[in-house]
């Protein structure tokens, strides 16, 4: 749950490496560095490395100056092992400080490892797993850098990415991976390795993803990619199609309020590009219709935000197909001996791709004999290069940590994926399938209804930003909505906060209420809103501040409650892409008020590649 990137070629390295890293700060930002090979060759690989964000890096560049270079390696940190300081920062060096190494992963057997090395007078400076990499390299190096790497790599377990640089080899980059995303981007007479595709998009929008156990070398001219066995492969280059602006805020004060306005276009987009004529395309999926007719039952595994779809996607496709479906949390699900089989579909929702978690539970279930099919974002992911299906959101790149346009666009794709099967199974009957085609083509709209109302919401969050305490309460298919407006909350303002199925209130959570908690109540017209009512009465019976979200026209309810938000009214099946808008405005204004950091939340990672 690093970022890496690494240059070599003709023009100088740093400016590339700094760009780069600030592109990858969604995935760590608690430490970051720098390793350069100097053009002039002094006998020393150059670093700089500090605490804190990137821009804490550019200044100590800027106090401690560093020599022309056209190769080096750069990392942003979330720390697992070893405290946020500059000396567990990356890159990390042999003893000799002839071999310098930025690592994304987890390397699991490390302490075994550093004893062994110990024992042959290496000396550890961190406390990093990390830098037992460097001296095992430096154990096997004999004035071959691959073959060091790939040897190296045999005795490590875990996962990594690793970029590698020797002063030997002032015009090589070795990178390898098993587990953890690395990209190489391809320029001319210049070539780069990185986490993700944005660090580098500036430069190239040519890419290799590198595959699970393979290694590339790069120089300024050439590169060669190997299977750890040291077979040459012959990659495949994909053309990236997002543009730069993907990338950055345009305008907007930070990539979460930017990525909330862009989800009316990523839904637009989903749904031209997969309804033809009232039927639904759901190409990629690799099953056939008689396949999908012949589905019995579904488990969903995801992590968070996407475990939040799932949970609504249950509700989806119980009701339009009456296939029952069985939502995990990734991260329990290979530890309960899940009951999977080659009946089961497994259906993965991540918007990286890359969460260690949901990986291990697909791996777990395909051993089981299961198939899965994956919603995923993240195009050339782990998640979609081992799933058999793959149906992608493409929602562009969502840098903020927090999740907003991801999410949406998951519940758009199981409304899709609802529909074919209840059309496939014969549940959902022609004319109803039409009309929820219709509303759901409606959404977008709807979507550019509520974003326009943002001040309204945003002097509503702000008037309810010093509450210490907040309870999110929902029914039915906007339960799940309730647990993820908390967890959005939670995670951008650290403001304490708690989604319920509003049913369960009287079971424990209405003990919290008194007049210093605000209650969030999804209250929209359904055949639970009645039951709703009743459970703000009783909130506000003991003096809690209630916000309601509830549908437009519904005047009656301002009399139970201290603020309404209202939503356009929609078929109530389709509410929770609508309710969960208002919940992520409510987070962002919050968040901003409270002067937290929107986009870079602390202690949290955009994409969660340890376990
Ligand atoms: C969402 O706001 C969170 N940052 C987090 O819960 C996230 O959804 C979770 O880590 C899963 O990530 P994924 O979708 O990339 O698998």
């Amino acid at each position: 749950m690093c970022g890496i990137i690494g240059y070599v070629g003709k023009g100088q390295a740093y400016p590339v490496l700094i760009g780069g890293l600030k592109r990858l700060e969604y995935r760590g930002y608690d430490s970051s560095g720098v390793g350069l090979i100097p053009s002039m060759l002094n006998g020393k690989i150059v670093l700089r490395k500090t605490d804190g964000k990137i821009a804490n890096l550019e200044k100590l560049v800027k106090s401690q100056p560093i020599p022309e270079s056209s190769l080096g390696i750069s990392h942003t940190r979330w720390a697992t092992h070893g405290a946020p300081n500059k000396v567990n920062a990356h890159p990390h060096s042999d003893n000799t400080g002839r071999i310098s190494i930025v690592h994304n992963g987890i390397i699991e057997n490390y302490e075994l490892l550093r004893d062994k090395l110990k024992k042959r007078g290496h000396k550890f400076k961190s406390e990093t797993d990390s830098e037992v990499v460097a001296h095992l390299i430096s154990e096997y190096y004999k004035n071959d850098l691959k073959a060091a790497v790939i040897r190296a790599i045999k005795d490590l377990k875990g996962a990594f990415a690793l970029g590698v640089i020797s002063l030997d080899h002032p015009d090589e980059l070795v990178a390898a991976r098993v587990g953890s995303p690395l990209i190489i981007g391809i320029g001319k007479s210049e070539n780069y390795i990185a986490s993700d595709v944005p660090a580098i998009l500036e430069h190239t929008k040519r890419v290799i993803y590198l595959k699970d156990e393979e290694l590339a070398v790069l120089t300024t001219d050439n590169v060669d990619v190997f299977k750890f066995n040291g077979q040459k492969v012959r990659p495949k280059i994909d053309r990236v199609t997002f543009k730069l602006d993907a990338v950055a805020k345009g305008g907007y004060a930070h990539f979460m309020l930017k990525e909330m306005h862009e989800q009316p276009d990523v839904l637009k987009q989903m749904l031209n590009a997969r309804i033809k004529k009232d039927a639904i395309s759901l190409e990629g999926i690799g099953l056939t219709d008689k396949q999908i007719k012949a589905i019995k039952n579904i488990t969903v595994v995801a992590c968070g935000t996407a475990y939040h779809a799932g949970m609504v996607g249950k509700y989806i496709i119980e009701s339009l197909a009456s296939v029952p479906v069985t939502v995990d949390a990734a991260s329990e699900f290979r530890y309960r001996n899940p009951i999977v089989d080659k009946n089961t579909l497994i259906l993965a929702i991540s918007q990286s791709g890359e969460t260690a978690d949901t990986l291990a539970a697909i791996r777990e279930a395909r051993k089981r004999g299961a198939k899965v099919i994956s919603i995923c974002n993240v195009i050339g992911s782990s998640l979609a290069r081992e799933s058999d299906g793959i149906l992608y959101t493409h929602a562009g790149p969502e840098i903020g940590v927090a999740s907003t346009k991801a999410y949406t666009a998951q519940l758009c794709m199981l409304y899709l994926l609802g529909i074919k099967l209840g059309a496939a199974k014969q549940h959902l009957k022609p004319a109803e399938m039409k009309r929820l085609i219709k509303d759901l083509k409606q959404v977008p709209k709807l979507y550019e209804k509520i974003l326009a109302n943002k001040n309204s919401i945003a002097r509503i969050a702000k008037a309810n930003s010093h509450f210490g305490c907040f309870l999110f309460l929902g029914r039915n298919i906007n339960f799940p909505t309730a647990l993820e407006g908390a967890l959005k909350l939670k995670e951008i303002s650290y403001i304490p906060a708690e989604g319920y199925a509003a049913g369960e209130m009287k079971h424990g959570p209405i003990a919290l209420i008194d007049e210093y908690r605000a209650v969030v109540c999804v209250a929209t017209q359904s055949d639970t809103y009645e039951k709703m009512i009743s459970n703000i009465q009783e909130i506000s019976s003991r003096k809690g501040n209630i916000i309601a979200i509830a549908t437009e026209g519904d005047k009656s309810i301002r009399k139970h409650v201290h603020h309404t938000i209202y939503v356009p009214k929609t078929n109530n099946l389709l509410t929770p892409l609508l309710t969960v808008l208002p919940m992520q405005m409510i987070a962002y204004y919050i968040s901003v008020k409270r002067g937290c950091d929107v986009d870079q939340p602390r202690n949290l990672a955009k994409s969660v590649t340890v376990e």
